[in-house]
């Protein structure tokens, strides 16, 4: 799996990826571990916290909810402050429609954008060449969403566990030439070593310690999902429905900080 290293945007390598070349921890900035999940309906009410995490935070994620509601011109706003963008659209359709997708949002200045494993290796080989323009995302594909349970799964006809589900989709999305990939912390580490050091591995349902889980269930601590390999952690509600989102934010990166300390 390639790694991430585009000049205009932070390079995610190996050192993101939490270890170097023989599997030493190799500590980042936390701030490049770190993606805001802004799931908000409007671009105010996301600029909003942006703003009350601009010197805390240095990665958002648009998803479906506010890239519906607010389109491109969020993402633009996101960059014109300097943000990184991960853009969250988690695409699954035809290969044809999932590249023309691709395409129509390449230009817009988003460092990552996802695409769902589950989509079959073609629909994933038609989006990597479509991403294969200057100045386009590194894909990352999703693996199983974090909300799901083994019952849940299995309703929907993969009876297999979400470990044996996260793996297989990982190397299908691996020989389709993905960038990187989107699991639950729960499988994080199985995943690290199915693809080794230099992957970029995205691990959303993270809950800080006491956190309520809401819709999530295949959850861990930051500190539990670093030490178990993620490069970078998606958090949402647990920052931006806080008190005090940039307090919340704060303690999160150092739990990161320390994390890396400890596995270093
Ligand atoms: O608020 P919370 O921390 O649960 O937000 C997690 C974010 O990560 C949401 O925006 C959700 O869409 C996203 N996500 C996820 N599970 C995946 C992929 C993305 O929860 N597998």
């Amino acid at each position: 799996m390639e790694t991430l290293a585009r000049p205009d945007q932070p390079q995610l390598n190996s050192r993101n990826a939490g270890l170097d070349a023989r599997g030493r921890r190799d500590p980042v900035h936390p701030g490049d571990r770190l993606i805001v999940a802004l799931d908000f309906p409007s671009a105010e009410a996301a600029m909003d916290m942006a703003d009350r995490l601009q010197g805390t935070c240095r990665w958002f994620k648009v998803g479906m909810e506010l890239y519906y509601a607010a389109g491109n011109a969020v993402v633009a706003r996101l960059r014109e402050r300097g943000f990184e963008v991960f853009l969250d659209l988690k695409l699954h359709d035809i290969p044809n429609t999932v590249a023309g997708a691709v395409r129509s949002v390449a230009g817009v200045g988003a460092s990552l954008l996802t695409v769902h494993a589950a989509g079959g290796e073609r629909m994933l080989r038609a989006a990597v060449q479509a991403a294969s323009a200057p100045g386009s995302p590194k894909l990352l594909a999703i693996t199983v969403l974090t909300s799901m349970d083994a019952a849940e799964l299995s309703a929907v006809g993969v009876d297999d566990t979400p470990v044996a589900q996260v793996l297989r989709l990982a190397q299908l999305a691996k020989a389709a030439g993905i960038d990187g990939l989107v699991c639950s912390p729960q499988e994080v580490a199985a995943v690290r070593e199915l693809m080794g050091p230099n992957a970029l591995l995205v691990t959303p349902g993270i809950r800080p310690a006491g956190a309520g889980v809401g819709d999530q269930s295949r959850v861990a601590t930051p500190a539990d999902a670093i030490a178990r390999g993620a490069s970078m952690l998606v958090v949402g509600r647990p920052i931006t429905q806080a008190a005090d989102p940039a307090k919340a934010a704060a303690g999160i990166l150092d739990e990161i900080r320390s994390a890396d300390q400890q596995t270093s």
